[in-house]
């Protein structure tokens, strides 16, 4: 049997990229980011991280999920990830997330955190697989519905269990991709 996999490529989010990223987090978030947020973002070179998950298809390249990130001191924040919600739960989103963990090392920093809604046990699951840990809860965070926020740290990211996580999933990736390690830089010991 000839199996033809898919060509996906991680890739810096450019501001041509924005609406169809917007596009997709109205359909995925209940409150998206105001329109000119993204671009507010992807001006702040130094401190931010956003990338785009993109596949080829015999018709052309289009965006499938998107992520972003930003330094402060030694802590990485994951400001959102998300997956186009029809090609949910295929991996795509462990892509994403696995690219952010690597721009976390190359910004220099030394442990990943992130906000989720409590409710969301989808992401909470892929965030405890890659080795997050919930640290904490802040009551009525969200201003939509007053959920809470479950806040998650990694721990240090060169730690022997962190970078065992990641490999776990480095190794889930390769098995759908292969040669994507390569285009992530996989962090060696
Ligand atoms: C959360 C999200 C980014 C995950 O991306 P995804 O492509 O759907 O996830 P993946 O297929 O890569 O799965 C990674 C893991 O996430 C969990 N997961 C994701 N979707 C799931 C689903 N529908 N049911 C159960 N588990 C799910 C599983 O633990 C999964 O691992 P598994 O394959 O071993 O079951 C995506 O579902 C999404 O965009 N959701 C809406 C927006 C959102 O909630 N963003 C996170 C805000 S903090």
């Amino acid at each position: 049997m000839v199996q033809v996999r898919e060509r996906l490529a991680v890739e810096p989010m450019r501001e041509s990229d924005v609406p169809v990223v917007q596009d997709i987090e109205r359909s995925i978030f209940s409150t998206p980011w105001p329109r000119n947020a993204y671009y507010r973002e992807l001006a702040s070179r130094n401190s931010a991280h956003y990338i785009v998950l993109r596949r080829e298809l015999p018709e052309g390249r289009e965006i499938v999920g998107y992520g972003g990130m930003w330094r402060m001191y030694d802590e990485a924040h994951v400001t959102t990830v998300g997956v186009r919600r029809d090609l949910q739960h295929r991996g795509y989103g462990r892509i994403v997330f696995a690219a952010l963990i690597q721009a976390a090392y190359d910004m220099g920093a030394k442990w990943v955190t992130l906000e989720v809604r409590v409710s969301n046990e989808n992401a909470m699951r892929m965030y405890e697989a890659f080795g997050f840990k919930v640290i904490g809860r802040r009551k009525g965070y969200y201003t939509d519905n007053g959920e809470d926020a479950i806040v998650m740290w990694s721990d240090s990211i060169y730690s022997p269990r962190f970078r065992q996580a990641l490999e776990a999933n480095l190794q889930r990736i390769e098995a759908d991709v292969r040669g994507l390690r390569r285009s992530l830089g996989h962090q060696g010991a």
